[in-house]
């Protein structure tokens, strides 16, 4: 896209130039030519050239443009296609983030159940035991029963469990109900105007959806600054930050390998005057200096199929670059670790 639109800078001008050496001719002639009629015939030529050159720039630019609409639809599709894909790889990973808390709930839920059926019978128990006292039946025996029932069934045990039971069950409801909230956030279609939003909130929810994707390797330890609300397409960076996290994430699996080590992914947030920056580091094996120039390159990948397909720094930097006049930057050290930053401007001059 831009070397086309160089192309057409070198031609505009070359144009130029063509017009000053016909206009110089055209002095030139006057000058030691004062034949007017001459003159009149070498203007004449050179506005025939000027219109000719003109109409043929004019063509190139129409060409241009649709090549640029059509490369604008093709972008679009290729970054839903990989959000479709990216979120389909994450359903994986986040089926089993639910899972977890489903187990306890489920577990904590099953005990409380058999605590009920055994207090159940402790009540029956002891509701004997009042009506043969209140009738002034001999209770003695009755009272027996519920003190062997209270030993048969633990009753000061369940007494103790049941309520942190119950709180179990509640923490890992609320567990599922955050993880399905953030994957609402994440897979939230936006709306095709920029709106103010909380990326702090944006990236923390990104986060959840991808942790099975990093905590197998890696601790997580976010840092999040006071950030005004940026207008901005939340959907589309949602994804390139999730594109930068599982990039952390296979860095530092590729480093730790199967050692059994982790590694960390540090997320910091913060506020720069009119511009909010989001920076996510890894202690992976960085970016060696022959590939740092390509990384950015649609499908560039050194992974291999399956676990890359080189689209996601290339998206990300659309994102952020193209979308949202924003930079898209890193620093990497061999052997130490890579951190990318993201740079936006807190009201993006462009609506796009
Ligand atoms: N955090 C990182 N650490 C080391 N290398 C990275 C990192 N992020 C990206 N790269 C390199 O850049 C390449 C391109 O990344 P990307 O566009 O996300 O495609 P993919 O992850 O599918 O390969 C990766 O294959 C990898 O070689
Ligand atoms: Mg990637």
């Amino acid at each position: 896209m831009a070397d086309a639109a160089e192309v057409l800078e070198r031609k505009l001008a070359a144009r130029d130039k063509t017009i000053a050496a016909l206009m110089k001719r055209v002095e030139g002639a006057s000058a030691n030519n004062n034949n007017a009629f001459s003159t009149f015939e070498q203007n004449i030529r050179l506005e025939q050239v000027v219109a000719r050159k003109t109409e043929e720039l004019k063509a190139a630019q129409d060409r241009l443009l649709r090549e640029i609409e059509v490369q604008r639809a093709l972008e679009v599709e290729l970054r839903h296609a990989q959000k479709l894909e990216a979120v389909g790889r994450l359903a994986a990973g986040v089926a089993h983030e639910i899972n977890t808390p489903v187990q306890y709930v489920s577990d904590s839920l099953s005990f409380v159940r058999e605590a009920l059926a055994d207090l159940s019978r402790y009540i029956q128990c002891s509701r004997e035991l009042s009506a043969a006292v209140i009738a002034a039946e001999p209770a003695h025996a009755s009272a027996q029963g519920c003190q062997e029932l209270a030993e048969e069934v633990d009753l000061d045990y369940l007494l103790e469990n049941l309520a942190p039971a119950v709180d179990r069950a509640l923490d890992g409801l609320g567990r599922v109900a955050s993880i399905v909230r953030a994957l609402k956030r994440f897979a939230h279609p936006g709306s095709a105007q920029m709106a103010p939003a909380d990326l702090n909130e944006a990236v923390a929810s990104t986060l959840t959806i991808a942790a099975n994707e990093y905590k197998y390797v890696a601790e997580l330890v976010t840092d999040y600054g006071e950030l005004p609300l940026v207008t901005c397409h939340l959907g589309d960076l949602n994804q390139a930050v999730l594109n930068l996290v599982v990039n952390a994430a296979h860095a530092i699996a590729d480093v730790v390998a199967d050692s059994g080590a982790r590694g960390t992914i540090t997320v910091r947030t913060l506020h720069d005057g009119d511009h909010v920056q989001i920076e996510i580091g890894d202690t992976g094996g960085g970016i060696p200096d022959e590939i740092r120039e390509r990384i950015f390159e649609p499908f560039f990948t050194t992974k291999d199929v399956g676990r890359g397909t080189g689209q996601g720094l290339a998206i990300a930097r659309s994102v952020v670059h193209d979308d949202h006049g924003g930079e898209l930057s890193f620093v990497s050290e061999r052997g130490r670790g890579t951190t990318f930053r993201i740079r936006l401007p807190v009201m993006p001059q462009r609506s796009s």
